[in-house]
């Protein structure tokens, strides 16, 4: 019998990113617009913190679920910014990260055999952390005809008598599609309704343009008890590398099962990490700010630059950092192949330009490829000349 870990796949973005590796460490100009990670530093404040805890001798042993300073924190910023009624830090549980909260939110939820529904496309990780525990990923198409939105006419088609959650990612990656207040409400009633289960991963709150204010489906009172939020510490504060997450729920089952898996996995997140997390949350969010600002201006130079290259028809997102692209018919092929891998082995091999092939992200994805826009404006520009010449 296979080992249920032998049935993980790791897909798409692990072997672009070790072709990208590759190439850079043998010594050729490559521009990386396949990594979600933006080339920000750490804000000043929470460096300070995480060298002043160091110093002062705070690296013993935290408790597994968080220290109480960061969950109070956490609670303080879940209530008044994310409008979730979490009845108190308890119920707040710092992670490794947000991969590591969507580990533990599935991993505490499901039973074997059970339905989560997702949108297709989807970072691929998600559904290999719905299937780590026995769950079955549903997908649920975003069609571009309806501007990507996640339909609740589709999810509530797609309920079965196994269905036992709904996972939603606002603002979404890959495509950058926001989902409205309007939708999540139409989501959460389907919920409630089917008495389902949503997970909300909110990794991107910060990072939403245009003015557009982000919405937590956690703050809809009718499902605010059945809902597990999943945040990260690594897109709002550029702290990729330093693993801080955090998870909210209000049932005490879930809270129950996460605290053995903390204490059996982790036993904690490093305390000089979470030291930095508390300077994060109590102190000035400018930066925060900044860099969704500098963010927004990158979207729009990379998206305008996009548009002059005609073998792309880009979407423009409204939160996320990637620019989602069809490969339009006006493109010949690479090496007799026109899909999605094609199309990146031919920007990797011919222009040293990094994408994730769309396929990566579920099978609606075909046809299309992921660009991240992390890098510094300059950098931005020049990958777009690049693509430019290679293309015209
Ligand atoms: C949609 C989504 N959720 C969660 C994560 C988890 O990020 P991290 O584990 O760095 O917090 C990512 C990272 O790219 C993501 O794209």
């Amino acid at each position: 019998m296979t080992h249920i870990i032998d049935k993980i796949t790791l897909g798409g973005l692990v072997l672009v990113r070790d072709k990208m590796m590759a190439q850079q460490a043998a010594g050729r100009k490559v521009y990386r617009l396949e990594v979600g990670d933006t080339n920000f530093d750490v804000p000043a404040n929470i460096q300070q913190a995480i060298a002043d805890a160091m110093r002062s001798g705070k690296t013993h042993y935290p408790p597994s679920t968080g220290l109480p300073q960061l969950r109070n924190a956490m609670l303080k910023k879940l209530r008044e910014e994310n409008g979730l009624p979490v009845k108190d830090a308890e119920h707040v549980l710092v992670t490794i990260g947000g991969m590591h909260g969507l580990y533990m939110a599935f991993a505490s939820l499901l039973e074997p055999g059970d339905e989560v529904i997702l949108p297709d496309p989807m970072w691929s990780e998600t559904a290999e952390l719905i299937k780590r525990p026995g769950g079955v990923p549903v997908p649920i198409t975003l069609r571009p005809d309806r501007s990507f939105q996640y339909a609740p006419a589709d999810i509530e088609a797609a309920i079965t008598p196994k269905t036992k959650a709904i996972y939603i990612n606002s603002p979404q990656n890959p495509i950058g599609v926001v989902f409205s207040a309007e939708t999540q409400r139409q989501i959460a009633a389907i919920a409630v309704k089917h008495n389902l289960w949503v997970i909300s991963d909110e990794a991107y709150e910060h990072v939403i343009f245009d003015g557009a204010r982000h919405f937590s489906i956690g703050s809809i009172p009718e499902i605010a008890d059945r809902t597990i939020t999943v945040y990260t510490f690594s897109k709002t504060y550029a702290m990729t590398g330093l693993r801080l997450g955090y998870m909210a729920t209000n049932d005490d089952v879930i809270v129950d099962r996460c605290r053995k898996l903390l204490r059996l996995t982790t036993n904690g997140v490093p305390s000089i990490t979470q030291w930095g997390g508390v300077a994060a949350l109590t102190g000035p969010q400018d930066a925060v700010h900044e860099m969704a600002a500098e963010l927004e201006t990158r979207r729009n130079i990379f998206f305008e630059g996009l548009q002059t290259i005609k073998v792309f028809e880009s979407f423009k997102p409204q939160g996320a950092f990637y620019v989602w692209s069809k490969i339009a018919d006006a493109w010949p092929g690479y090496q007799g192949q026109r899909d999605s891998w094609a199309m990146t082995n031919c920007l990797i091999d011919r222009a040293g330009v990094g994408t994730s092939p769309g396929i990566a992200f579920g099978p609606a994805g075909e046809g299309y490829v992921r660009f991240a826009f992390t890098l510094d404006r300059p950098t931005l520009t020049e990958s777009i000349e690049v693509m430019h010449d290679l293309f015209k």
